[in-house]
């Protein structure tokens, strides 16, 4: 079966024909080469593979791709801006906060959307927006501190 999706992925309009009901992970890496966004368990178990869509975190390896047609996609790669790195990619890597990486680029999108409602979360809020992201390399407390120090940035001004 083939399908012409019609969407819109970091800000930039893409048409892809390929089966609609493969799931939108596997158009995202496989069709448009943007291999930030991971595969983990596939079962929405992991957050591995955590996009935006209309700034909402969604799974990407669950959902039919034909589902965001007309819609609009945001991946890791979409948070920095030309050369200059998001708030989050900035104070990650001031902190730290990354052992092997493989769990980041989903963890990087869910605090993204947090941020973009909260630019001062508590520990509590931080940890209820990564719930569904699984780390093996127990970097957790890093993590909860860079997310408080990239909102510490957005609010003087750094690239949200
Ligand atoms: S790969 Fe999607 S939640 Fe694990
Ligand atoms: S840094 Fe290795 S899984 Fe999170």
């Amino acid at each position: 079966m083939s399908d012409k999706l019609d969407f819109v992925v970091n800000g930039r309009a893409v048409s892809v024909t390929c089966d609609g009901t493969v799931p939108l992970l596997t158009v995202l890496r496989d069709e448009l080469g943007l291999r930030g966004t991971k595969f983990g368990c596939g079962t929405e178990q992991c957050g591995a593979c955590m996009v935006l869509i209309d700034g909402k975190p969604e799974f990407s390896c669950s959902r039919e791709a034909a589902t965001v047609t007309g819609r609009s996609v945001t991946t890791v790669e979409g948070l920095s801006n030309g050369g200059a790195l998001h708030a989050l990619q900035q104070a990650f890597l001031d902190e730290q906060a990354g052992q092997c990486g493989y769990c980041l680029s989903g963890i990087l999108i869910s605090a993204s959307a947090l941020l973009a409602r909260n630019s001062k979360p508590s520990r509590a809020e931080i940890v209820m927006a990564l719930d569904p992201h699984l780390c093996r390399c127990g970097i957790h407390n890093r993590v909860v501190r860079a997310v408080q120090k990239a909102g510490d940035l957005m609010a003087a001004g750094a690239q949200p």
